[in-house]
């Protein structure tokens, strides 16, 4: 269901600057005609030899009006005409080098001829292709530099540090070095990064700069409050830059600004101050994305040259009248999606000839109720309207299909019914984008006989999640240029097989239906797939073999909750781009291939409630971005490790509970848990994006991962828990000796379960240090000694079990351990406290006693088989059986006696 938001999302952003990258509103005139000097000849071998250091080649511009500017370049000339050189009219020197999208491509060589042109004044290097290279450091040698570009268009081709010599740029007017990667390109990879300290040194030097663009840089720190210094900024943009901390709130005084853009840094907190006012030339205005909070100021409404207002995704509040828009006479797009806000309930009429041309609304998620505003409807205008999430209800207008120039319509997440003639879509000649899904109650009427009825047939993206079909509408066969279908969350039984040659498709979701039979293995004529979800489904039969490798573009694969058995997909090549894979809850079995090191994207693995049959996987420990490995409840069996480099460099959970893995748990094995040591807890952010080359990406938030404990069945949903979630569960193996006391440096844990395993010796006072810690679970092992005080400091702690050990002696009294009642420490003969109404002055006999009292075996765990395994074998409902919580344990353990 995300899919639609981000599209429209992507969609806006092009609107944003598609439009401002190629206009180089800075740039010197460069068709000079008239020029008084002969260019200096210096000068003209130093462009001739910058010239050979680069290949023409088309695909490294992505402006389609490229064109190789550097062929017209010949000795026998004078510079000063070339394409793209300008000279200065009095000294003859090249001042001004414009070779933007001018199909270069290669390496920017550190040393290159370039940085000879002393006076140059203007350059602009932006949409080429350098390969990766780095900005050299000698750039700084062109210290009369006013205008420098290397902006970078798709795939970012300059990368790594930009160099502290860029500060001494003094003369800068205006610097642009965005990589505008929007979502084509992987989130990590090869982004130019600005250090603190250099973008300080070059605010204090560059004092006139009026243009400062760095979207997509990472720079990973707040803002320097010095940048209000720069009084003559007109334009700054930050987007995605990783910025953190505090706005500089004195940014809203530059009188000069016209565009502001600090969207999608997340992290980002202010307000908005009434001077905003003062700005009288803002246009722009792009905050989305960010922790600002408190209310709108009225001032803001009358800026007259407003011409895009982006504010979703932040905490605003308050309340925001119609009329207040009024006076916005150039507002073109405008987002206040996922604020506090409260919008428009007043219900006067109003007079809707002097709404403001708005093209793109975007007021999703809103709390707006009762039928779509009729104002939207005079809003003819409109080519974007965004409505999900709210609870808008009755049936949806006919005067919505009147809007002609809608090409995005989300609709999904509302209460609408009623039916949907599909002659009435197709009267929206240009909508590509369509959601109707996430709970309405639609139906759609296709007519009894295709052939005159006339398809929507320019839809690329349809959601219908939730929409209570128990068909496949047959409409969407017709739909030649589908890119995105999800049809998830219905009755659906079977997929008409013409769905399997829609090469077009980058993103299906056919999660939680009804399918029934096998996968066809004509999926893999899929190619351009990058997100496939069959989970939740009947499917039975094996996977087809081509599925791990059938897409190049393949980043999400999910099959889970089927019944589906064999072996999974053996093959898996190299460089594919897979981040998220997720077998679980089938009857698969063999053992996990070691064709899966091949994926070096993969982010999330999990396989749990199979058969799998193996020895620990070590080697998934060499992949640089696995952050969860879940082999729950299958047959893994030997010994955990990690030899050498299969370190599990960035794990943040690791459930390897219910499988038969036997050894003795040593402080070499807690050091295979390494990465849950943090330092900082910004390095624990799971992106909570999946990222995919179309104009498509997945939200991980739709995506759910559960942890189970013991009695407690935590659901992880989505991103947010993955944010902070750092778990290692060992539960019900036959791990034994004692618990190092190295655990206690995993820092980073909120979730520890050893329970159930043969584990002898005391609890070590360390885990003390685990200050994260929100669930410990160490009951049904043979520990002994004293419970340590230091437990009562681990002020976090929500469940806590050490029950059926042989544990002795008073329980600490104080601190978080007083909050939990019998059932955290029943099953140890000499435990006392009040918890278990047993004083630890005398010594009366357990009230509640393990059955048979043979918790001394030193045979190890008490069950052979872990009652889980029964539970689930019994409860039926998985998670409802569970969640019963940790009370039952004790009827459980007699449940499970009995069967023996
Ligand atoms: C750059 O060129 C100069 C002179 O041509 C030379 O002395 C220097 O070693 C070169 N530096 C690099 C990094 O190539
Ligand atoms: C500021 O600019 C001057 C002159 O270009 C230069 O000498 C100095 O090193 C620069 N300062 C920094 C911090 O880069
Ligand atoms: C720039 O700003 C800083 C801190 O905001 C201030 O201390 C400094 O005096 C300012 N410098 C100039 C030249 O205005
Ligand atoms: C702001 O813009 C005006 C008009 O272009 C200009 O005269 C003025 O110098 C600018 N202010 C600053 C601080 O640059
Ligand atoms: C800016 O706006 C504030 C509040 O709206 C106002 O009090 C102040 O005088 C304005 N400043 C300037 C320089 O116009
Ligand atoms: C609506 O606004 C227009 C333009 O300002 C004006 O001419 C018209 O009289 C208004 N209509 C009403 C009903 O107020
Ligand atoms: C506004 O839209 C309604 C339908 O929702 C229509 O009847 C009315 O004529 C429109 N008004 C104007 C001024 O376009
Ligand atoms: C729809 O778009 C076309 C082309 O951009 C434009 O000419 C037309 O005026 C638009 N219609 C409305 C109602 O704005």
């Amino acid at each position: 269901m995300g899919f639609l938001c981000s599209l429209t999302f992507s969609i806006q952003f092009l609107l944003l600057f598609s439009s401002s990258l190629f206009t180089n509103c800075f740039t010197l005139n460069h068709s000079t005609t008239t020029h008084h000097h002969e260019c200096h000849q210096h000068e003209s071998n130093a462009l001739l030899s910058f010239k050979q250091s680069f290949f023409i080649s088309k695909s490294a511009s992505y402006n389609p009006s490229s064109y190789p500017k550097t062929l017209s370049w010949s000795p026998s000339t004078d510079c000063c005409s070339w394409d793209g050189i300008q000279c200065d009219e009095l000294t003859g020197h090249v001042i001004s080098i414009d070779l933007s999208s001018s199909q270069l491509y290669g390496s920017m060589d550190p040393n290159s001829t370039l940085f000879s042109l002393v006076h140059l004044q203007s350059l602009d290097l932006s949409d080429n292709d350098f390969n990766h290279s780095q900005i050299p450091a000698r750039i700084g040698d062109l210290s009369q530099l006013r205008h420098l570009n290397l902006s970078q268009f798709g795939e970012t081709t300059l990368s790594g540090e930009v160099p502290t010599q860029i500060s001494r740029l003094s003369n800068l007017l205006s610097l642009d070095l965005r990589s505008n990667i929007e979502r084509f390109d992987f989130p990590f990879i090869n982004r130019l990064h600005l250090k603190e300290s250099t973008l300080r040194s070059l605010i204090q030097n560059s004092t006139r700069l009026e243009q400062l663009r760095l979207n997509f840089v990472t720079i990973s720190s707040s803002l320097p409050h010095m940048l209000t210094n720069l009084t003559s900024l007109q334009i700054l943009s930050f987007r995605q830059c990783e910025l953190h901390g505090e706005f500089p709130i004195g940014i809203f005084s530059l009188a000069n600004l016209t565009s502001l853009n600090f969207g999608e840094n997340q992290n980002l907190q202010g307000t908005l101050p009434a001077s905003i006012g003062n700005l009288t030339n803002l246009a722009h205005l792009a905050l989305q994305d960010n922790s600002f909070h408190g209310e709108i100021p009225r001032s803001l409404f009358g800026l007259e040259k407003l011409v895009d207002l982006f504010l979703y995704s932040n905490f605003f509040e308050g309340h925001l009248a119609l009329d207040m828009f009024f006076k916005l006479k150039m507002l073109n797009t405008l987002d206040l999606s996922s604020n506090k806000l409260s919008l428009f309930s007043q219900n006067r009429a109003v007079n809707v000839t002097i709404l403001p041309p708005i093209q793109w609304l975007g007021l999703s998620q809103c709390n707006l109720n009762g039928e779509i505003p009729t104002w939207i409807m005079n809003l003819t205008t409109l080519n974007h309207l965004v409505l999900h999430g709210n609870n808008l209800q009755g049936e949806i207008s006919y005067f919505l299909f009147k809007l002609e120039n809608l090409t995005g319509l989300d609709l999904a997440g509302n209460l609408f019914e009623g039916q949907i003639e599909l002659d009435m879509l197709s009267k929206l000649k240009k909508l590509t984008v369509l959601g109707l899904g996430g709970g309405n109650k639609l139906s759609f009427l296709e007519g009894n006989n295709t052939s005159n009825v006339t398809f929507p047939s320019q839809i690329q993206y349809l959601d219908l999640s939730s929409c209570n079909l128990v068909h496949f509408p047959n409409f969407i066969q017709h739909l030649q240029e589908l890119t995105g279908l999800s049809i998830s969350d219905n009755r659906i039984k079977t997929i008409p097989s013409l769905m399997w040659n829609k090469t077009t498709l980058q993103s299906l979701d056919i999660s939680n239906n009804l399918l029934m039979g096998e996968i066809p293995p004509s999926i893999c004529n899929l190619q351009s797939l990058a997100y496939l979800d069959l989970s939740s489904n009947n499917l039975v039969g094996m996977i087809p073999s081509c599925l791990g490798s059938f897409s190049q573009s393949l980043q999400l694969l999910n099959v889970s909750g089927n019944k589906l058995t064999g072996n999974i997909p053996q093959i898996y090549v190299k460089g594919n781009v897979l981040q998220f894979i997720d077998f679980s809850s089938n009857q698969l079995y063999g053992q996990l291939p070691r064709a899966l090191v091949n994926c070096r994207m993969l982010e999330f693995l999990d396989v749990r409630h199979n058969h799998f049959n193996d020895s620990f996987p070590f080697w998934l420990g060499s992949l640089p971005k696995l952050k969860v490995l879940s082999l729950r409840d299958n047959e893994f069996h030997g010994a955990i490790m990690c030899p050498l480099k299969y370190t599990f460099p960035p794990l943040q959970i690791m459930d390897l509970s219910q499988n038969g893995f036997s050894m003795k748990l040593t402080s070499e094995i807690i050091m295979c848990f390494k990465s849950m040591i943090i330092s900082n807890k910004r390095q624990l952010d799971f992106k909570d994006e999946i990222y995919f080359s179309g104009n498509v990406f997945i939200d991980i938030d739709s995506l759910s991962f559960s942890m189970s404990n013991k009695g407690v069945v935590m659901d992880y949903l989505g991103g947010q828990y993955l944010h902070h979630m750092v778990a290692i569960d060992l539960s019900c193996n036959k791990i034994y000796g004692e618990i190092p006391d190295t655990m206690g440096s995993l820092n980073g844990l909120v979730v520890l379960n050893l329970s159930n395993n043969m584990f002898t010796g005391s609890i070590p006072s360390s885990f003390g240090k685990l200050s994260n810690l929100e669930v410990l679970d160490l009951s049904l092992n043979s520990l002994s000694g004293n419970i340590p005080q230091q437990l009562t400091g681990l002020t976090f702690l929500d469940f806590f079990n050490v029950s059926f050990n042989n544990l002795s002696g008073p329980i600490p009294e104080n601190g978080q351990l007083s909050t939990f009642d019998d059932n955290s420490f029943k099953g140890n003969k000499d435990l006392c406290g009040i918890q278990l109404l047993k004083k630890c002055e005398d010594h009366p006999k357990l009230p509640l006693q393990k059955p048979d009292g043979d918790q001394d075996s030193e045979s190890g765990s008490f069950f052979e088989l872990c009652w889980m395994v029964i539970l689930i074998g019994y409860g039926g409902g998985l998670v409802a059986g569970l969640a019963l919580g940790n009370a039952f344990a004790i009827d459980v353990y007699r449940l499970l006696k009995k069967i023996f």
